[in-house]
Order: structure tokens, then sequence, then C-alpha cells
């Protein structure tokens, strides 16, 4: 079964061909990230205004690269929620417009779970070991922190997420007070590689006996330490982005791994933009094998926003529906 996916919610546009629920034919993705940059963050009416007028060619563009036509498509799927509104809205329209002219079934998936089954996608001829659920599915996005007994793609459950703050928005935060851009979750993963110190420390809350997270409070210690110190000698910002990192990266692997030993699991996924940043990866890896979990990463270019997703998951849901 191919299914053409399609992903509008937040500033990426993308359209993917995705084969059996597997096989990525072709994964296309355009951002207007650079016509949110000045601002320092998304502006969704710009956002949902260049989702319009990049549709068609990102969807052309995935038809061509995956060698197909509109017809040798068996079913659309569609980013249903959650995410920008106005931006949605466009994938969704265009999605079931084109399921109704072709006359085909149209298949409307959940972003997070989607961020998780990025995990169970191959390029064509690429190396890969498949997860095995049950799991424990951790999603760490610009929207998103949260942490799921994964079951099966049928049934998630909640086990906690953030009460204020997502762990990507704590990111692009955190970059914007020390004025280094947007987003800045790579430009801090990349500052904090050359920062590496023990001096600074930034503590997260753990909120014991949950598995809810909490990011405000880092941030606002990140505020208060540049207050402090922006004129000393000693003021780094590569010292503040690896002690800031160090800090979110810890609760995000040890609360994942504390959901893994409470439900007896051994395989975790990790799902999101956030997914992308190599010393979550790293400490995942190294406390991975410590505690005999298998965790899972998506490749780098399923991290982000991405249709690939969105049509492999629909597999699932289409299945289910007989
Ligand atoms: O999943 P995504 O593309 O969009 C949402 O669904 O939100 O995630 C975007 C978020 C941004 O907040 C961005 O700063 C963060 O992912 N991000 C990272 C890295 N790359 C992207 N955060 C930390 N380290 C990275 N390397
Ligand atoms: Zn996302």
């Amino acid at each position: 079964m191919r299914i053409l996916g399609i992903e509008t919610s937040c500033d990426e546009t993308s359209a993917s061909v995705v084969e059996d629920g597997r096989e990525v034919f072709s994964n296309v993705v355009s951002s207007s990230l650079k016509d949110h940059q000045k601002y320092g963050g998304i502006i969704p009416e710009i956002a949902s205004r260049r989702q319009l007028e990049l549709i068609h060619t990102v969807v052309r563009e995935a038809l061509e690269e995956a060698q197909l036509k509109l017809e040798e498509i068996d079913v659309i799927a569609v980013t249903k929620s959650p995410g920008l509104i106005g931006s949605l809205l466009v994938g969704v329209s265009f999605a079931r417009a084109l399921a109704f002219a072709l006359k085909k079934s149209l298949i409307e998936v959940d972003h997070i779970k989607a961020h998780l089954y990025a995990n169970f996608l191959r390029f064509k001829g690429g190396e890969f070991q498949e997860p095995t659920l049950p799991a424990i599915g951790l999603v760490v996005s610009g929207g998103h922190s949260s942490l799921f007994h994964v079951k099966n793609f049928h049934h998630c459950i909640l086990l906690g997420q953030t009460r204020d703050d997502a762990a990507g928005e704590a990111y692009d935060k955190v970059a914007r007070v020390l004025g280094l851009g947007y987003p800045g979750g790579p430009i801090l993963d990349r500052l904090a590689k050359e920062g590496v110190n023990k001096q600074i420390h930034f503590p997260c809350a753990d909120l014991p006996g949950t598995f809810d997270f909490s990011f405000s409070g880092v941030k606002t210690a990140v505020l208060y330490h540049l207050k402090k110190n922006k004129a000393s000698d000693e003021f780094s910002v590569k010292r503040i982005a690896y002690a800031f990192q160090e800090s979110v990266v810890s609760i995000l692997v040890e609360k994942s791994i504390a959901a893994c030993k409470k439900k007896k699991l051994k395989t975790l996924l990790i799902g999101g933009g956030v997914a992308a940043n190599s010393a979550l990866r790293q400490k995942f890896e190294w406390r991975g094998r410590e505690e005999e979990i298998n965790v899972f990463f998506p490749p780098l270019s399923l991290c982000m926003d991405n249709a690939a997703m969105i049509a492999g998951l629909a597999f699932h849901l289409m299945k289910s529906k007989g």
C-alpha cells in the first residue's frame, strides 16, 4: 500500500510517499523558517500563508521523487492535530479535496504519535533494526515534551507531560535571551560542545513521583545568571549552553529510563525535533547500555516535522479500519 502523507502543522510544508508503513520512497520538506527568524519565533499568520504557497509544489515533488503518479497512490494521509490552526487547515483542506477528487481513502493522523512512529521508517537500501512494542515513547519538540506507554499504535497511554514549556521551547527561549537567534536548539547544541564545564549548574525541576516535566525554572535560572554575570570576565555563552543542556538532557533521560523500569519495558522510542540533539542521543545511548534498554532514534531528517511519519503511521490506522 502506497500512502501519500501531508504534514503542515507548523512552519514545515512536507509531503512523502511511504510503502506499507515502512519504506520511504520520498520525503520532501520545505520550511518557511527564514520568514520567521527576524521575529525570533513562528508567526502563525505567515506560516499559514506560506503553507498555501508551497503545498502544491511540495506534493508534486514528493510524487516525482517517488516516481509515481497520483493515480498510483492508494491512500492520502494528513496531520489532523495538534498544531497551528491556520497551517493545519491548509494541509487538511488540500488532502480532503485530493482524496475526494481521486476517490481515495483519507486518514487523519495525530502529529505526536507520528513523531514516535518515525522510528519504524527506513529509507530504501538503508540499514534498519525494527523496534519491538510495547515500549516507552518520549516526544520532545518545540510544542511537546510527553512520555507515553506505547502498547501499540492504536493504544498509547500518556504517562506525563510538561507543565509549562516544552523542551524545544525552552531551548528556543534560552537562545533568544542569549541573543543567539531562532531556532535555539541546534545553535545551543553546537555551542555546548565548546563550553564543557562543571562550574555552572542550572537546576531543573524533578517533580518526584510523576512523569511530568517542567522547564520554565531552568530557563529562569539562565536569565538570572545572565543578568548577574554578563559584565564579568568569566562570562561565557558556550558554558551557559553546556550547563543548560546538561540539565535538560539529564531530566529527559532519567525520567524516560525510570518510566521503562516502572513499566518493565526494554524498548524506548524517542521522537521530535529535540531528538536531533547530540548530547541527548549520546546520553540515551550510554544510559540505555547501562540499563540494558534498547533506545531508538529516528534518522536526523525524520526528527523534525516531516510527512513520512504521517504516511507511515496512517498505514497502521488504515489496516485497523479493515
Ligand atoms: O518537531 P519539531 O520540528 O516541531 C514541533 O513539532 O515542535 O521541533 C522543533 C524544535 C525546536 O524547538 C528546535 O529548537 C528543536 O526542535 N531542535 C533542537 C535541535 N534541533 C531542533 N533542540 C535541541 N537540539 C537540537 N539539535
Ligand atoms: Zn513536531
